[in-house]
């Protein structure tokens, strides 16, 4: 809640997006809750805020707890930060019963998880695995400021993020606490959930050409509206996205509209439509991509209007390591937690990290599923029944040498 204080108060709802004002001053607020559990804080090149507790063994591998603080738009107050505040809560726990971890512990505020206005998510958590690229830094905002430069004025040092790379040899795992933000564990009545995989992401930013006309003389048979095609684009994101194959489905929305000149008297000339598909079924996330693609050219041709799909991002579905989820089921049957296993429809920093290590995920109850609006909410209780498995979950990874 001290957090959910930190917040743009133009917009709605709690939110906190990378590279504003609120976001920069909640991560002095973080770093003050890392430092007072006694955890060594500092930023990493790109603006991770990483607090480390040493281990019994330091030449031991690192075990990572973590997640995000920011938000979307309108967004809420738990999604991400029940992972960065559980995980502090986790040292302080450790703190309290006086047990040295063998293992050094980070704990990890990623930045930017969520999309931005360069169209990116995961900033922090990409940087760390060497996935956010030189390309990627000359991405460009509305104002023509590039990704680079936003970094640079948030305090990162953009030429530096080779240093702020993590090496595979040094992790053990990942684990990250989050609100499930769907209805799957409040609809079984059921207090934490085991994630099997989160589900990957296909967007495309399509950019429909028509011309301008006269709304009051342009006859309905000469029109090229820009609007009416991104709109059958729309509706048939959202049929293809229903159909079930070969037992496979997933999701699809068009999440952003933008069109030109937007004057109720002139036919749309120009619009821009954000698209994504989203499946854990990989052979799913093609097909559909593929099936938009042909229906958006086939479409375009009917209307005589021109259109480029460029598809901006194809984030392949991850599995979450076996031995992390046994880990995270053992570790809740041993708190006598009931627990059920289910995939995330939601991406996270944990997708990024599986390219580097083991990871596992924790979900807790959203009420009402709902979340990435102002109404996300999950009960004290359930929090710290996640914090629980979590701190659970540690010390049994504590005690292994490997996943
Ligand atoms: C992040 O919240 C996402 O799934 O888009
Ligand atoms: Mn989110
Ligand atoms: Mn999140």
């Amino acid at each position: 809640m001290a957090l959910a204080e930190f917040r743009e108060p133009d917009q709605p709802g709690w939110t906190r997006r990378v590279f504003f004002e609120p976001y920069r001053k909640s991560r002095n607020w973080t770093a003050a809750l890392m430092a007072g559990a006694g955890l060594e804080v500092r930023r990493d090149p790109v603006g991770n805020l990483l607090g480390e507790l040493p281990g019994a063994d330091p030449q031991l591998p690192q075990i990572v707890i973590g997640s995000h603080t920011d938000t979307v738009a309108g967004g809420g107050r738990f999604d991400g930060v029940v992972g960065v505040v559980g995980a502090v809560e986790v040292v302080r726990l450790l703190s309290a019963v006086g047990r040295p971890l063998r293992h050094p512990l980070l704990v990890v505020d990623f930045l930017g998880e969520e999309p931005n206005r360069f169209g990116l998510s995961c900033l922090g958590s990409r940087a760390v695995t060497g996935q956010l690229h030189q390309d990627h830094l000359r991405l460009r905002d509305e104002n023509d400021l590039s990704l680079g430069e936003a970094l640079l004025q948030a305090g990162g040092s953009p030429d530096e993020l080779e240093c702020g790379l993590w090496r595979r040899q040094r992790l053990l795992a990942y684990l990250e606490l989050h609100i499930e933000q769907g209805s799957r564990l409040e609809r079984a009545g059921i207090p934490l959930g085991v994630v099997s995989a989160i589900s990957g992401i296909h967007r495309a930013v399509i950019t429909i050409t028509g011309r301008p006309d006269h709304a009051g003389t342009a006859a309905m048979d000469e029109r090229r509206d820009a609007l009416a095609a991104a709109a059958e684009v729309v509706l048939s994101l959202e049929r293809l996205a229903a159909e079930v194959r070969e037992g496979a489905s997933g999701v699809g929305t068009v999440g952003r509209l933008e069109l030109s000149p937007g004057a109720a008297n002139v036919v749309p000339g120009w619009a821009r439509a954000w698209a994504e598909l989203r499946s854990t079924d990989s052979t799913w996330l093609a097909g559909r991509h593929l099936a938009l693609e042909a229906s958006i050219r086939e479409m375009a041709a009917a209307r005589r209007v021109g259109v480029e799909v460029d598809w901006v991002s194809a984030e392949p579905p991850v599995g979450c390591a076996p031995g992390a989820r046994l880990l995270i089921a053992e570790a809740a049957a041993e708190l006598g937690y009931r627990q059920m296993e289910l995939s995330s429809g939601a991406s996270h920093d944990a997708a990024q990290l599986a390219r580097l290590c083991p990871v596992g995920m924790i979900f807790i109850p959203s009420r009402d599923g709902r979340s990435h609006c102002p109404e996300e909410w999950s009960e004290p209780e359930q929090v710290a029944r996640g914090v629980s498995a979590l701190l659970a979950a540690v010390l049994r990874l504590d005690r292994a040498d490997s996943l």
